[in-house]
This record gives structure tokens, C-alpha cells and sequence, in this order.
């Protein structure tokens, strides 16, 4: 059993936070199909501060699917302590820790100065893990790319080791880059190398097998696992699997339709909104047959009861 500061951590890969994604429902699936620890998405720290009215959404937690990281992003070291201040008067017990989103890249992230834009800044990076250790006894995580256009992974690594992060994951691509090229997974190797806290191996991982490669050619402590869960927690299962050497299950349809189902009822259990829910069913029907057509389908529905009948209309066709 691996640790990151207090924290437990059991065997599997890590779910990587992802905005509008990874909701409560979503991330408590991942949790049962074997996710060693879950992380929310992006949470403004400005948002907290202000209590924006998106917030209550964003900071719930179910009791399945912890222990939970909330994933915090600004650029003011200030605003972070006042962010966690809150968080641990209001909802200390939903959270087991912190993470700082130095990773981001989208353009309101460059025009905001928070994500990526961070790791032009190393001593920034520092100040603020300073002022989030000093904010709490939770562990504090960074969650990085290798800089925004220059690479600054390890100038901003050693700063963040320094201010007492407890570790810190790598999506070794730069902010610049979004998600073109491939991962360079050399860097994770080399992040491991040079620095002394847990590091979290991210980008790229789209299989059990990728899993166990990345750790493999790294030497991380932990893999996070994105892109490959949507509509796929069963990724979790078989990451799992390997990484205790047990035989890999295979992802039939009937576990497809299990995972699908379960979902759902997550979802309604923590009553999402339809909306928020379709993205998993877009990428769900990958790989079945009239894919663009259900995709279309799912888009256009209004309820869980359209959403049921066309997974029973796939059902049928097997
Ligand atoms: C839809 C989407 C939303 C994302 N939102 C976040 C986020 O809120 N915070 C963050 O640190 N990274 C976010 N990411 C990046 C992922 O956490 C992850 O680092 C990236 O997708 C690479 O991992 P993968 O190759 O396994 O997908 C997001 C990615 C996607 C696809």
C-alpha cells in the first residue's frame, strides 16, 4: 500500500480530474470498479471565496467514493488560503486533501493566469503550495505539465518540493501543446528521478496495458487515468487487476450494460441534471454499431427514461 502524505492509497490507477466530468456520480462509479483515490474537477478558489452559486454542486461528495482530493485552481497564494479556510469550516470531512491545477490549458486558462500559465511562474508555483500546507494538516498534491511552451516541470517540482508537497503528478505534455503529439513519458522517469515525494504518472494511458507500461518505463508510484474512463470505468477494474498480477477481466457487452446501468443510478441517486450525464453515454456507445447515430440520439435527449430506451435499443441489436 502506497501513501501520499496520511493518505492510504490503495493498489489502482488514479482518476484524473476532469471538468464537467467527473461528478459525483461519475467519480463514486469509478470508485466501485476499483479507482484507488478520485480527484474532483477544477474548483475556483476565487468561486469558494465569493460563494458562487455553482459551488455547492462542485464540493459534493459521496461517502462511497472517498477519500476525495478537491482540485483547486487560481494564481493568487492568498486566495488559496482563504479558499481552504473555507472548505475546512464547511466541508473538511468530504476531502482527504488538496490539489493545485498547474496543468490546465484551455484559453480562458492562459487569460485567467491559472493552469499552465503557473509554471512560467516556478516561485509562484512555490508560494502557493506554501500558503495551501500552511492552510491545513491535509496532503497537498500538484498536478503539472512539463511548463506551458518552456519546460519548467523540474525548476517548478524542486520549488513545490521545497514548500513541502506531498506529490505530484505529471501530464507530460506542455500547456501549449493541449493534447497534440504523445505523452513524453521520459520526463515522468526523469520527474522520478530528481525528485523524493510520490509522483503520479499521467497522459496517454488508454489501456490496462498502457498502465502498466507507463509504469513500467517510469517508475511512478501511481498512473491517473482521463481521457480512457469516459464511458469506460471499468478501465479502473482491469488497471487494477493488472497491477496485482491477476488475471485481466474482459470488458463484454454485459458489463458495458452493467457499468451503463449503475450510472445511471448513481445519477439519479445524486440527482444530475440529464445534461450532465450525457457525455458518458457519447463515449460509452464507442465501438458499437451506428456509433455517430446514437451519439446524435444521446445528444437530443431530455430525460433518463429517452436515455434508458435507447441503451435498451442497443441492447436489442445484440
Ligand atoms: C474533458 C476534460 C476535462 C479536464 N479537466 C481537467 C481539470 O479540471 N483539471 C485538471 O487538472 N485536468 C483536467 N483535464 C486533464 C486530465 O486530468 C488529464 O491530465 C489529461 O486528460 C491527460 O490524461 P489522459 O491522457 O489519461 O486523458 C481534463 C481533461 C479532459 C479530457
Amino acid at each position: 500500500m502506497n501513501k501520499i502524505g496520511s493518505i492510504k492509497v490503495p493498489n489502482g490507477a488514479l482518476l484524473a480530474p476532469m471538468a464537467d466530468y467527473t461528478n459525483v456520480a461519475f467519480r463514486t462509479l469509478c470508485k466501485k470498479y476499483g479507482a484507488s483515490l478520485v480527484y474532483t474537477e477544477l474548483v475556483s478558489v476565487k468561486g469558494l471565496i465569493h460563494k458562487n452559486k455553482k459551488i455547492p454542486k462542485l464540493l459534493n461528495v459521496s461517502g462511497e467514493e472517498k477519500p476525495v482530493f478537491l482540485q483547486l485552481f487560481g494564481n493568487d497564494p492568498i486566495d488559496f488560503e482563504k479558499a481552504i479556510n473555507f472548505v475546512e469550516k464547511n466541508n473538511s470531512e468530504n476531502f482527504v486533501g488538496y490539489d493545485l491545477n498547474a496543468g490546465c490549458s484551455v484559453p480562458k486558462a492562459k487569460k485567467g493566469k491559472y493552469g499552465s500559465y503557473l509554471l512560467d511562474y516556478p516561485k509562484l508555483v512555490r508560494n502557493i503550495i506554501k500558503k495551501m500546507k500552511n492552510s491545513t494538516n491535509k496532503p497537498v498534491t500538484l498536478k503539472m505539465r512539463l511548463g506551458l511552451s518552456d519546460e519548467t516541470f523540474l525548476e517548478c517540482a524542486k520549488e513545490a518540493e521545497s514548500a513541502g508537497v506531498d506529490a505530484i503528478c505529471l501530464h507530460a505534455r506542455f500547456g501549449n501543446d493541449g493534447y497534440s503529439g504523445k505523452a513524453d513519458w521520459k520526463k515522468i522517469h526523469e520527474l522520478k528521478n530528481k525528485i523524493n515525494v510520490p509522483i503520479i504518472g499521467n497522459g496517454d494511458i488508454f489501456s490496462v496495458k498502457d498502465a502498466l507500461e507507463m509504469k513500467k518505463q517510469t517508475n511512478c508510484d501511481f498512473v491517473m487515468i482521463g481521457r480512457a474512463s469516459m464511458g469506460n470505468a471499468f478501465i479502473f477494474k482491469q488497471t487494477k487487476e493488472g497491477l496485482l498480477k491477476k488475471k485481466i477481466s474482459e470488458r463484454t457487452f454485459k458489463e458495458k450494460l452493467v457499468e451503463a446501468k449503475k450510472f445511471i443510478e448513481l445519477s439519479k441517486k445524486f440527482n444530475l441534471e440529464i445534461n450532465s450525464v450525457k457525455g458518458y453515454f457519447i463515449s460509452w456507445v464507442k465501438g458499437e454499431k451506428n456509433a455517430p447515430k446514437l451519439r446524435n440520439e444521446i445528444v437530443m435527449t431530455k430525460s433518463y427514461e429517452e436515455l434508458e430506451k435507447i441503451i435498451e435499443k442497443i441492447k436489442q441489436t445484440k
